[in-house]
């Protein structure tokens, strides 16, 4: 989605936005702009449809001056891209200029009033509405920018993420948030403005994070003045990032998917490190133990999440319901949200998200703690929305993911629900002891077992070669391994742009196996489970269907190996930690199929980072 990154201080700020609009490049976007004022206190305005290289062009021979900017990577929402709709957006006399994240919903309405008092415009976007609103606003009141921009914001309906600058004015940005993130970086008399940490990381580690509905006056050399809408003026702690410069770069991998395929190993060490004792016999999540009366006596989880978040969430209810004996429902946060759903006070409500920015989980948690439930969050992004609003919750811990197809998030996430249900199952004692530390002994080695499962990637690029050209996918799980069955599929959807559905393997026989024929993959999660028997069954109707099976399959099941058209290899675990090393091997196809295909592995078409509106 839309980035934000903007600078105030001493240096020259262009290569400062520049720089920072690259690092914003995997939230994915259409066009991209920069605001800057010059010594002379001008202000101009450059941008360019499609890259940021194509901004650098088309600005390469003008003037790119001054020690304050503002800049922008669009992915539309408000009209087509283009370099019109592209922000920065000039208000009607060009004395301001804005870059937005979010959506005005009320944008139709204001823009009508601002028609009737002589404005026009030059983009379809809610944006340009929003900049001509505090303009005529300024005008009419005859007062400063700060004061135009919060009569403004109160005016506005939606969501949005702000930075504004003043021609005559190279001394101030104001910045503004409400339900999308903003984050101000703390440098020495200087000041960085990100959507996310990427593209301050470089220069401070030191931030501020905006809450909902603050608007902040941003000078060199002075203290950020953080004043909310209604006027109340607030002080914020400065907090330290967590994240490091070398998470931004892609170590020597072709993609950054593929650095977050491999990084795996080291990602489950750091999501479990201080919360698994060394002997592996205790499992300790604090934001469930702090809270343990609430688990105990949960009368139900409710899991709602997005996307591949969604997939952690439904191996959390295998899980929860094996160890904890607590009825689980996973629902999309977006329909969740809209549907009246039936909340409890003794509900506990986890919300999944990597970005912990998601626009429709945000909302699901809102509407959840309004019915009085109890909402755990399991987030990545250390200080995003999600944590902040949110009751309690644990950290995912797998570092900056910046591959819009999620990897090292998703079995980060899975990890993390292996520990909650673990945790609250001891606490309730509803697992019996050899269990709970056999599992938790076992979690333990999937690190290593990753790193056998990834040697397979050599066997896995020959093999993805066969399949690039082929039009459609399915994918079969069954128990632990369904939901990986439709990450799987979501995973070669995202990056390849090849049609594939995931399914319950019993489940073909009620319809799907109508698609089989010799020239349809079949991707069958083929591991040791309780039900082993029942899916070498499932794979033979394929077969008698003329089906192409790619078996994933654990090391040395000569049965399967004698049954598949084709295999992949992993190493054994349990049932339960299973999707952990099954996950892999489907990462790697999606990847392969998509790299022969040449396709924008990091930056699939259409699709962005953290989904920000609904
Ligand atoms: O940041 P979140 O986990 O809340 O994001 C949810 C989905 O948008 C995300 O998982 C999406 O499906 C990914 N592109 C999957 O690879």
């Amino acid at each position: 989605m839309c980035g934000i990154v903007g600078y105030i201080g001493f240096r020259e700020a262009y290569p400062i936005l520049i720089k920072g609009l690259h690092r914003l490049e995997y939230r994915g976007y259409d066009s991209a702009g920069v605001a800057l004022i010059n010594k002379e206190d001008r202000l101009s305005v450059y941008k360019a449809k499609g890259r940021v290289q194509d901004l650098e062009e088309y600005a390469k021979d003008k003037d790119i001056t001054g020690t304050i900017g503002i800049a922008h990577t669009r992915w539309a929402t408000h009209g087509e891209p283009s370099n019109s709709n592209a922000h920065p957006h000039y208000s009607q006399s060009e004395s301001l200029a804005l870059i937005h994240n979010g959506i005005i919903e009320n944008y139709a309405v204001l823009k009508a009033q601002l028609i009737q008092n002589g404005y026009t415009f030059q983009s379809s976007t809610d944006t340009e509405v929003l900049v001509q609103l505090i303009e005529y606003i300024k005008k009419l009141n005859n007062c400063d920018l700060f004061s135009a921009v919060q009569i403004a914001l109160n005016q506005v309906v939606g969501a949005y993420a702000i930075a504004v600058i003043e021609k005559g004015k190279p001394e101030q940005i104001i910045a503004a948030r409400k339900s999308s993130p903003l984050v101000i970086g703390v440098g020495d008399g200087e000041f960085f403005i990100g959507s996310d940490a990427s593209p301050i990381i470089e220069y401070t580690n030191k931030v501020i994070y905006l809450d909902d509905e603050e608007i902040a006056i941003i000078k060199r050399n002075e203290e950020p003045k953080i004043v909310t809408i209604a006027n109340i003026e607030k002080t914020h702690e400065i907090k330290q990032l967590e994240m490091n410069l070398s998470q931004l770069e892609r170590g020597g991998y072709p993609h950054f998917m593929l650095k977050e395929i491999y990084e795996q190993p080291e990602t489950l060490k750091n999501c479990m490190s201080g919360r698994i004792n060394i002997e592996g016999t205790n499992v300790t999540l604090s934001g469930i133990i702090d809270h343990k009366e609430k688990f105990i006596n949960a009368r139900r989880i409710i899991i709602i999440a997005c996307g591949t978040s969604w997939h952690a969430g439904l191996i959390g209810e295998y899980l929860f319901e094996e160890f904890c004996r607590i009825p689980v429902e996973v629902e999309y946060a977006s329909e969740f949200r809209y549907r009246n759903p039936v909340i409890h006070p003794d509900d506990i409500v986890i919300a999944i998200s990597q970005s912990g920015e998601t626009a429709d989980s945000l909302a699901a948690i809102e509407l959840a703690r309004k019915a009085g439930a109890f909402v755990y969050g399991v987030c990545n992004v250390v200080g995003s929305s999600i944590p902040r609003n949110t009751d309690s919750g644990s950290y995912t811990h797998c570092g900056h993911e910046i591959g819009v197809a999620s990897t090292k998030a998703f079995t980060a996430q899975v990890t993390v629900l292996t520990m909650m249900a673990l945790t609250i199952a001891k606490e309730k004692g509803s697992i019996d002891n050899d269990k709970y530390i056999d599992t938790i002994k076992e979690l333990q080695l999937i690190p290593s077992k990753i790193e056998k499962a990834l040697a397979a990637n050599e066997k896995i690029k020959e093999l993805s070669k066969i399949f690039t050209y082929a039009q459609n996918f399915i994918y079969l799980g069954r128990g632990y391994n369904y939901p990986i069955a439709l990450e799987g599929a979501l995973k070669l959807k995202e990056i390849s742009y090849i049609h594939a559905e995931g399914y319950p393997a019993a489940e073909m026989k009620h319809g799907p196996i109508a698609l089989i024929d010799n020239e349809m993959p079949v991707v069958s999660i083929a591991t040791n489970s309780a039900i082993y028997e029942k899916v070498v069954s499932n794979i033979q109707e394929i077969k008698a269907r003329k089906g192409c099976v790619i078996a994933i399959i654990n090391e040395g099941d000569e049965t399967m190996k004698s049954m598949a058209d084709r295999y992949i290899e992993i190493p054994a675990t349990i049932e339960c930690l299973d999707p952990l090393l099954t996950a892999i091997p489907l990462q790697l196809l999606a990847y392969h199929i998509a790299v022969n295909k040449n396709r924008d592995v990091d930056m699939p078409r259409n699709l962005a980072k953290s989904v920000t509106v609904e």
